[in-house]
């Protein structure tokens, strides 16, 4: 890069008015980088607050549509659906996983039914169906792998039969991209999209999350023998390579804004649909922040997404996507 010298040079002439700096602002937002991660419960016609997450809820499955509908009023594209399950259906063997009938499942038809142009996510690990809040089944203490993907490819074909457009699995065992893509080959669901959470950390801005679908209580022990080491970056990039291979159509970073660096060497070496999840941690934290009036709720939160799109993200998993895609309509 060459740069003429003061005063030919003086950057903040492009800097001198909102006009000047609308022509040559490098990145937008939009409300369709959002897709909008809602948690479900059983019940009818309720919804309950989210202690850790303010402004987040838990919705019954007869509310999911009107969040659907939301969405499509406001330009969001796509819902992530995450069950908060009942203690009762926890089990061993984490059949409820791919039960047609089980939250996730009822939730989807109702978003297909009701907003079919609005894109249907899941969420494929077993740690909501699992007495031991594990992602994978445990035996002997040890998560075992070639098991949990059995599991994980039924749960996957539950959804899709349920009408899912976007597979997520976020288990991070291995080869269960390339079990479930045969899989939907076979069972002729060729359409569905997968949605990899190829490079999951093993991090502790998760907290939040496992209060909202009710694991923490559950989990035993940590993530470590299958989430990655937040020390690692050459290694997500494997695992974006290794996903792809297998049949991924787009990746994701997880968590959103301390991997940053991640996002932008994913983009840069694969160019290939790339997608950050800004965590319940990340929200978490903006609120505790702004509730106590110590951040601009609004400037952060918009400063925090367009920090996704300046890494090379295609889009970003949000908690704040209502509220964001709402300021975005305003301005
Ligand atoms: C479960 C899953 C988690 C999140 C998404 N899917 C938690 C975990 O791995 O323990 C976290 C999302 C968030 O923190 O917002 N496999």
């Amino acid at each position: 890069m060459t740069y003429a010298p003061f005063p030919f040079a003086r950057p903040r002439r492009l800097r001198s008015s909102k006009a000047l700096r609308a022509m040559v602002s490098e990145n937008v937002l939009t409300p369709a980088d959002f897709i909008w991660p809602i948690f479900v419960m059983d019940g009818t016609d309720d919804e309950t607050p989210v202690p850790s997450m303010p402004g987040v809820v838990r919705r019954t499955v007869d509310r999911v549509a009107d969040a659907a509908r939301e969405a499509r009023s406001l330009g969001i594209p796509a819902i992530c659906i995450f069950p908060y399950t009942d203690p009762a259906l926890k089990t061993e063997d984490c059949a409820e996983a791919w039960n047609p009938d089980n939250l996730s499942n009822r939730a989807i038809r109702e978003i297909k039914n009701a907003v079919p142009d609005i894109a249907v996510m899941t969420d494929i690990a077993l740690d909501p169906y699992n007495i031991n809040g594990h992602d994978g089944y445990v035996e002997n203490g040890e998560i075992v792998n070639d098991r949990t993907v059995e599991a994980l490819v039924k749960m996957a074909l539950a959804q899709a039969e349920a009408g899912a457009d976007i597979l997520g699995p976020s288990d991070m065992m291995d080869n269960r991209i390339g079990a479930m893509r045969d899989a939907l080959e076979e069972e002729g669901h060729q359409n569905v999209t997968i949605l990899s959470y190829s490079a999951k950390y093993a991090s502790a801005y998760y907290g939040p999350f496992r209060d909202a679908v009710g694991a923490s209580g559950a989990l035993t022990g940590d993530k470590k023998t299958y989430q990655m080491d937040p020390a690692n970056s050459d290694e997500a990039l494997l695992m974006i390579a290794r996903d792809l291979s297998e049949g991924a159509d787009m990746v994701m970073v997880k968590p959103g804004q301390p991997y940053l660096d991640i996002c932008r060497r994913v983009k840069d070496e694969f160019g290939v649909p790339t997608f950050a999840y800004q965590v319940s941690g990340e929200y978490a934290m903006v609120q505790a922040a702004a509730q106590n009036g110590w951040l601009d709720h609004d400037k952060v939160m918009l400063e925090s997404l367009m920090s996704f799109k300046r890494a090379g993200c295609d889009g970003v998993l949000t908690y704040f996507a209502p509220a964001a895609a709402r300021l975005l309509a305003d301005h």
